[in-house]
């Protein structure tokens, strides 16, 4: 297993190129499965997580071929038994997405639950209340969803009791093909579930009103060939942009959605950054200290969820305390006591986080425990004096394409090493 090692305490200067979003991609990825006419996808990040939905959509039937520079081929036209095993599901939980398209499409399905992970419980009731709502019947057994819609799924009106992206993009990935209206009230508005719907329309869907809180589904009878393009990673341009925040220097980031992170610009602004934005690209600079912000995570268009560990390892060289408080997982503070390793002053009391800046980050052996915690340690080494070496870090290759070489990119002393040789 390989390690990240940083020799930290350089500003980061130069361009950054943003990729594809990995939780855009995943789900227009499952979206293939609703139509019998291939989808070429571009702009797909080569992450580990595109990769275990590719082998779980190839086991499905689905003929999946990587054209080569990010262009992604997805043809189903026949679909083998509508199975999707624990072994693959447990994996990457956006693997349950694909148990709504089967439904559709081939009127049954056994899909396993996905299970806990490291961040909360993170439970799929709301998924299968909008497919039964939809006509599914759902049974569970031994670890699987097992459903039937033998007469096939009839649009319905869903009331969501909360916000969830999963749910919404589910519900939305199964009317499509359901027969007369759906209307989803209290809807998620991520971007990317704009992109799903914008991309299941280039297949011929009929959906409007994502990313406002009512999206109205007409069901078609079947959708035709389409290309889409991934709409750029949020998580991953904002990460870049904290990251230059805590290094210091100017980090121009090209190919990002800026009004996909207003939350954050505002937050780093106040923090002491400088944001200039235009069109497709937006430009990070600070060389003045650090301010202490309070921030709490909120379903878009609030702060994210995804770039809380990040900002927690900027405010530990706030000057000031600081307090974070999550409420979208109830446990999303693994980072805090790998960033204490570091020399981070951070107390944490239930879903809330009080971090004591100023302090001088000290390099250290820390360990990844989830994808967004691990890269928010990759950042307080960059901020680090000395060296810093992260393990565990298939969690980083499973949502950022490239980090070393992007970072490298930008100024950044950081290289992958084997584990052995570290
Ligand atoms: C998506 O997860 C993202 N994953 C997450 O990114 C992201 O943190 C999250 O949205 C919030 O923005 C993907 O898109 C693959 P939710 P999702 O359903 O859809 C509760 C990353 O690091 N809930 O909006 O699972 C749930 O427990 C990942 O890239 C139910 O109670 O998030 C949570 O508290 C991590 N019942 C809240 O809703 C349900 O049936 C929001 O979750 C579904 C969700």
């Amino acid at each position: 297993m390989d390690r990240i090692l940083i020799r930290g305490g350089r500003p980061l200067n130069g361009t950054i190129t943003i990729s594809g979003a990995k939780n855009s991609a995943l789900k227009l990825m499952a979206a293939s499965l609703l139509s019998d006419a291939p989808l070429t996808l571009s702009r797909v990040p080569a992450l580990a997580d595109v990769r275990f939905l590719g082998q779980l959509l190839a086991r499905l039937g689905v003929s999946v071929e990587d054209e080569g520079a990010g262009r992604l081929r997805l043809h189903a036209r026949d679909l083998a038994e509508p199975e999707a095993p624990y072994e693959l599901v447990r994996k990457m939980r956006a693997s349950f997405n694909v148990l709504g398209p089967l439904i559709a499409r081939e009127g049954r399905a056994k899909v396993s639950l996905p299970g806990g992970c490291a961040i909360g419980a993170r439970p799929v009731n709301l998924h299968l209340m909008a497919l039964e709502a939809l006509g599914a019947e759902i049974e569970l057994s031994e670890g699987y969803v097992i459903a039937r819609a033998p007469r096939g799924l009839a649009g319905a009106r869903i009331v969501f009791p909360m916000g969830s992206v999963g749910a919404t993009e589910h519900a939305m990935l199964a009317a499509v093909l359901a027969k007369g209206e759906t209307v989803l009230e209290h809807c998620a508005r991520e971007p990317e579930i704009a992109d799903l719907a914008d991309c299941l329309n280039a297949m011929g869907a009929r959906v409007s009103g994502a990313g406002t809180d009512t999206i109205t589904i007409e069901g078609v009878d079947r959708l035709h060939e389409a290309e889409w393009t991934v709409a750029p990673d949020r998580v991953e341009t904002g990460t870049y942009a904290i990251a230059a925040a805590a290094a210091g220097g100017r980090v121009r980031l090209d190919g990002a959605e800026p009004d996909h992170n207003h939350a954050l610009w505002d937050v780093l602004r106040r923090a002491g950054a400088e944001i200039t934005a235009g069109a497709g690209h937006v430009e990070i600079a600070r060389s003045g200290p650090i301010r202490a912000v309070d921030i709490q995570t909120e379903p878009f268009p609030g702060f994210p969820t995804d770039l809380q560990a990040q900002f927690m390892a900027l405010m530990t060289l706030a000057d000031g305390a600081s307090v974070i408080r999550e409420t979208i997982f109830e446990n999303r503070f693994m980072h805090a006591p790998e960033l204490t390793r570091l020399g981070a002053r951070i107390d944490v009391r239930g879903n809330e986080a009080i971090v004591r800046g100023p302090v001088r980050l000290k390099g250290a052996p820390v360990m990844a425990t989830d994808l967004r915690a691990s890269v928010s340690l990759v950042i307080a080494g960059l901020a680090a004096e000395g060296e810093t070496s992260v393990s565990r870090i298939y969690h980083l290759d499973r949502g950022f394409e490239r980090l070393e070489e992007k970072l490298a990119a930008g100024g950044a002393d950081i290289e992958r090493r084997p584990e052995e040789s570290a």
